[in-house]
């Protein structure tokens, strides 16, 4: 089998799906790979790197799509893309697919196998799949970096014959993967750091950092699988005045807060950021979700009240490098999920096929992408008649 890798051409992507450095442990596998001319320079590697590794160049994207059994993406692919992949063949990338249903219907006419990356589940045994971790990371890291530029003051306390300078104070909103990286991020910048989750579970971790994590008493804040719940009107309440009292010492706030499947909570409010010292930054990266904070805008820089609200949406792509090495490296430990002794197989009984693989065989094979496009549940073969004692099966008694 052989994977496809394209050059990837949405607005301000730099990443590339596959390292020339993964391509012996792919081949050991069994799966060839197959690179359009171009695909990796954005990230550092030359079309001569790839060949070295031992894939084939191809002088363009049709080329790739016309031969690859399967193919890895960065961003979302067009229903265009789809268009053009070879019937039958799989394909590995974000898809969105409970809000994409164009692209799932697209999906079905190819027949075409798809995995979509944000759909793998957060169990522990799937956390080198998770491709959402490992871009958050990148996330948390320059979105700090941004901050700390973007600011007109260090971030750590200095003793110089011109004076002491005081430590710059970082809050940080949402202590999830992206959070936890801004906290050691600023810890190493040197900032004095607090941080603001409602899942008290991440208490430790967040001091285990060097940061102090702000009290929030909200015995529900978590559900059954460990994410963020919504809060209640007054919870909600109670929370902004406590984030209220901390943000008007801080110089940075970086905001992470998401809950599955909704709209981001809204933490960062018009009347704190009145009372935020000028010159103060605040980065938003949930600004493509609907913003934690009032008035930033996707991938814009606006001052307001004297602060100046950033909202990037694509930080990965601006660490190009690292983030493709670690794209590839979970994509590729995905796809060895998906690899037998014979090569690719489709496994349902498999808790992470079954968790991300979207469609299969002209049809949508997951049941909540299925529900959000108002399908009905699938049909599925059913359990054979249990054997009794007075009636014995025919073939035991035959
Ligand atoms: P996320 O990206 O969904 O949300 C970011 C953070 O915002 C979370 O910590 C959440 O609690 C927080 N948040 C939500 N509403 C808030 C509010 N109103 N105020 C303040 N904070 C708020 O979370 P992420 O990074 O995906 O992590 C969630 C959990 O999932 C973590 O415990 C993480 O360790 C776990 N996880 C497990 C994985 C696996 O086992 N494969 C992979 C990734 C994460």
């Amino acid at each position: 089998m052989n994977v496809g890798i394209l050059k990837e051409t949405s607005s301000g992507e730099t990443r590339v799906a596959l390292v020339p450095a993964l391509l012996e442990t792919l081949k050991e596998k069994g799966y060839e790979t197959l690179v359009e001319s171009g695909a990796g320079l954005a990230s550092g590697h030359e079309d001569s790197d790839y060949r070295d590794a031992g894939a084939t160049i191809l002088p363009d994207a049709a080329s790739v799509y016309s031969k690859a059994d399967l193919i890895f993406r960065v961003p979302v692919p067009t229903v265009d893309d789809i268009g053009k992949m070879r019937e039958g063949s799989v394909l590995v990338s974000y898809l969105w697919p409970l809000q994409n249903h164009d692209l799932n219907q697209k999906l079905v006419d190819k027949k075409v196998t798809a995995f979509s990356l944000d759909m793998v589940p957060r169990i522990t045994r799937a956390q080198s799949m998770d491709v959402r971790s490992a871009m958050n990371t990148v996330d948390g890291y320059k979105a700090t970096l941004l901050a700390a530029s973007e600011l007109g003051k260090f971030c750590p306390m200095l003793m110089t014959a011109a004076g002491t300078i005081r430590p710059s104070r970082a809050l940080i909103l949402g202590a999830g993967v992206a959070g936890l990286q801004v906290i050691s991020t600023c810890r190493r910048l040197g900032c004095i750091v607090e941080a603001f989750d409602v899942r008290p579970a991440v208490k430790e971790q967040v001091e285990s950092l060097g940061a102090k994590f702000v009290e929030f008493d909200v015995a529900d804040g978590e559900d059954a699988g460990g994410y963020a719940k919504a809060l209640d009107e007054d919870q909600q309440a109670q929370q902004l005045k406590l984030i209220h009292k901390h943000i008007a010492e801080c110089d940075i706030v970086i905001a992470t807060a998401l809950i599955p499947g909704r709209k981001a909570p809204v933490l960062v409010t018009e009347a704190m950021l009145q009372d935020m010292r000028n010159g103060s930054v605040v980065v938003d990266l949930a600004a493509s979700q609907g913003g934690n904070c009032e008035g930033s805008e996707p991938d814009k820089t606006v001052v307001k009240h004297g602060v100046t609200i950033m909202g990037p949406t694509n930080l990965p792509a601006t660490v190009p490098v690292h983030a493709s090495q670690m794209y590839s490296k979970v994509v590729t430990n995905l796809l060895f999920e998906f690899t037998g002794e014979n090569g690719f197989e489709v496994n349902t009984d498999n808790e992470v096929t079954a968790g991300c693989m979207i469609t299969h065989g002209g049809e949508i094979v997951h049941d909540r992408v299925r529900e959000t496009m108002g399908l009905p549940k699938r049909q599925t073969t059913p359990e054979p008649e249990p054997e009794t004692d007075s009636e014995p099966a025919a073939s035991a008694s035959a």
